[in-house]
């Protein structure tokens, strides 16, 4: 499949994916730029190398890494079989930002630091040109999460995460601004349904063009207990969150959405407190507060501006933090998910 996403391969030189890869090889560690979010790379292959990842980010040993290929070689070598229903899913969204969650083929191929000892594994395919060619020049699938210190929002700039990882990697592969801003979309595949981990550009809209179900786990938008048991072990913990207080305020009609983050300013501010609003574009001029951030027009621009912006708020020396709402359709449900855990569930849906 041709690759739907646009790339900055041209940034690179040859000689540099080469450098990185042999990086790769010899068990360190890279930084390289993916479609969705920038990652953290390690040969998948090998334990001691990926040791090193869960170090870097300070990651808990329960939370498996996704693997990245470039062929579907890798992905036979490394998984028990491929179902009927996740090869119709390889063929519409591979490459691209689809992981399957798939039954791991034997405990000696991946090792178990990668699966946090779990029996399946995530696997994607990139397709975003830098990434694709690392790993075919690496010759091995690659291990990466998302490059951040572990509760801070993916990188989808190096600027934006060369301090927190300064140190921590061998290699850098700088392909500016990643295009589509959030984490890839996980799915699970389960009785001919699809279960969906955790959303993102692939969209519970256009998974239902190829299967009969697709059912969001109830923890995509909803809160973790203590103790609950979860599909993924990512949902449990804090993710994407400012150190500055933030809160989602949403409703479908705009003007009750307006006059409610105009509520909470004109309580802040009566108490003598500082408001930041980060909202879209058109919405921007109808806010009280002193400070308003434009997080973009289009759902895609929200998705590629987000974290960068998340990862600003705190030199604000704001008070609290309202981030508008973008319902839940389409690529607004992964939007919705990262800001709910960014607000650490300090939403109002009205
Ligand atoms: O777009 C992406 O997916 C980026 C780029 C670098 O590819 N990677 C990424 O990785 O977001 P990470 O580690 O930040 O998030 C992976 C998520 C975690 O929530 C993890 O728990 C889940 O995928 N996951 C990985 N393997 C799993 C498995 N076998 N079963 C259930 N969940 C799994
Ligand atoms: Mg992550």
């Amino acid at each position: 499949m041709i690759s739907k996403y646009s790339d900055q391969k041209e940034k690179i030189k040859e000689e540099e994916i080469e450098e990185a890869a042999r990086e790769i090889v010899k068990g360190n560690l890279v930084l390289f730029p993916t479609e969705t979010v920038y990652g953290i790379g390690a040969n998948a292959l090998d334990e001691e190398a990926v040791k090193k990842i869960f170090i870097a980010k300070g990651r808990a040993q329960d939370n498996p890494l996704i693997v990245h290929v470039s062929n579907m070689q890798m992905v036979e070598d490394i998984v028990e079989s491929i179902g009927d229903l996740e090869r119709k899913l390889i063929q519409r969204f591979w490459p691209g930002p689809l992981t399957i969650i798939f039954q791991r083929k034997s405990k000696e191929v991946i090792p178990n630091i990668v699966t946090a000892n779990l029996d399946t594994v995530g696997v994607r395919m990139p397709s975003n040109g830098i990434a694709k060619e690392l790993i075919e020049k690496a010759g091995v699938p690659i291990a990466a999460p998302s490059a951040n210190v572990s509760g801070k929002p993916s990188g989808t700039k190096v600027e934006d995460i060369i301090t927190e990882l300064d140190g921590k990697v061998e290699y850098i592969l700088d392909g500016g601004f990643t295009d589509i801003g959030l984490e890839s979309t996980v799915i699970k595949v389960e009785d001919n349904k699809i279960n969906i981990l955790r959303p993102g550009k692939v969209t519970k809209e256009q998974l239902e063009e190829v299967a009969r179900e697709v059912k969001v786990d109830k923890h995509v938008l909803g809160r973790v207990e203590q103790n609950e048991v979860v599909s993924s072990p990512g949902m449990k913990y804090r993710h994407y969150a400012p150190n500055t207080k933030c809160m989602m305020i949403y409703s479908e009609n705009e003007e009750k959405m307006i006059n409610e983050i105009n509520k909470v300013t004109n309580q802040m501010k009566q108490e003598d407190k500082k408001v930041l609003v980060i909202g879209r574009k058109e919405h921007l001029n109808s806010y009280l507060a002193e400070r308003k951030w434009n997080v973009g027009e289009t759902l895609e621009e929200v998705a590629k501006n987000i974290f960068t912006l998340l990862r600003k708020v705190d030199k604000e020396q704001v008070d609290l933090i309202i981030i508008e709402g973008v319902g839940e359709k389409e690529l607004g449900l992964a939007i919705t998910n990262r800001l709910i855990r960014a607000c650490a569930y300090n939403y109002l849906v009205i």
